[in-house]
């Protein structure tokens, strides 16, 4: 992870805002145009490129990060926002090395394509499993459906999603 650049005047020559918050598991200090969106920020600023931007009006679900453990549209929220708050990113998801179920069972079941909506597909996916550990395939649809994927016709997708909930049920057994 990058470390947030040190600036104290905003670029309009506005006063930047001093941002605390945990990302991925750490505290994080930064100053942040208080205009500036928590996408723009992750990106740019830390330079965690794993959250996409496409639509940027909240219709596509490819910047999606958890807040608090709740999927949220990083286009659609300001830096500021994220003000002692803890948010994860796709980057927060793998542990030493290893990935997230989640993300192991996209690969093998080839639902990754192009891969731009895959980190917010992956996000959704786990706050509905951390809320639902036993989704019908009809409560998969209506939890991801701010998600657009352009590429893989989605059944793929949601196999991959119902092959982790799977295999993190046979774990809490
Ligand atoms: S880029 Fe945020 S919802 Fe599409
Ligand atoms: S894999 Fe290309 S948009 Fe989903």
């Amino acid at each position: 992870m990058k470390k947030a650049r040190k600036k104290t005047v905003a670029a309009n020559g506005g006063s930047l805002w001093p941002l605390r918050f945990t990302l991925n598991g750490k505290k994080v200090s930064a100053k942040v145009q208080p205009t500036q969106t928590l996408l723009d920020f992750l990106r740019i600023e830390m330079g965690l490129t794993g959250t996409k931007g496409a639509c940027l009006e909240g219709e596509c679900g490819s910047c999606y990060v958890l807040v608090d453990g709740r999927p949220m549209n990083s286009c659609l929220m300001l830096a500021p926002q994220a003000q002692d708050r803890t948010v994860t990113t796709i980057e927060g998801f793998a542990h030493n090395k290893k990935l997230d179920v989640i993300q192991q069972k996209f690969v093998e079941c080839g639902a990754v394509q192009c891969g731009y909506c895959t980190p917010g597909l992956i996000v959704a996916a786990k706050a509905l499993l951390t809320e639902n550990p036993h989704p019908t395939r009809e409560e998969f649809l209506v939890g991801m459906e701010g998600n657009i994927c352009r590429c893989t016709g989605y059944n793929k997708i949601l196999r991959a999603c119902e092959l982790a909930a799977d295999e993190m049920g046979l774990k809490k057994k």
